[in-house]
């Protein structure tokens, strides 16, 4: 399932991942007591690690999802384009953005302006995977799983020209 696989080693096995969300869920769970917060999931890369969360998370909640397709991924003023919107309407609720990496920073950064200005009550972001060495902009992450090298990874949803997402561990491709 590795080498043949074109995986050179694995970074993060798959209990690991386990129970870091459990511990990420356990923290939701304390800060959204009594409250129903809207998860947003960025597809397609985070599809796996909300599924896992929110099975974790014991408050209620919603789930919903946004596709966004980024344009000269590595500039500042780069925009983003909203290929899918959430359905559920956002004003005057607690959103937590659930992303798979934070690499620049730059995608992350355009979303939280563009749902800002819809009225939220809070926004938070829970990314499973950060890559600090790399960042561009300035992220607040309300609930990080990983710190991770400079290094390209994939599994649990995250892809390499589409491939690897059904791994069930992060790994790095030779
Ligand atoms: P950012 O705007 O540079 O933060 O881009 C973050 C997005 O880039 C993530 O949501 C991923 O889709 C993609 N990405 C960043 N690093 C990796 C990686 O190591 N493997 C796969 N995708 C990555
Ligand atoms: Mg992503």
């Amino acid at each position: 399932m590795l080498k043949e696989n074109g995986i050179k080693k694995i970074l993060i096995d798959e209990n690991t991942v386990k129970q870091k969300v459990k511990e990420l869920a356990k923290k939701i769970n304390n800060d959204y007591k009594d409250k129903t917060p809207c998860l947003i999931g960025l597809l397609k890369g985070s599809f796996v690690f909300i599924a896992d969360l929110a099975r974790e998370i014991e408050t209620n909640i919603e789930i919903d999802f946004m596709i966004v397709s980024s344009y000269g991924n590595d500039k500042i003023g780069s925009e983003i384009k909203i290929l899918k919107d959430v359905d559920i309407a956002l004003s005057g609720r607690d959103v937590i953005i659930v992303e798979d990496i934070i690499d620049t920073g730059y995608t992350l950064n355009k979303i939280c302006e563009v749902l800002k200005t819809r009225n939220v009550s809070s926004l938070k972001i829970c990314t499973l995977l950060n890559k600090p060495s790399r960042r561009k902009v300035d992220i607040k992450i309300d609930y990080n799983g990983f710190d991770i090298e400079d290094e390209f990874v994939v599994g649990y949803g995250i892809d390499y020209a589409q491939k690897y997402r059904n791994l069930p561990y992060i790994g790095v491709v030779e």
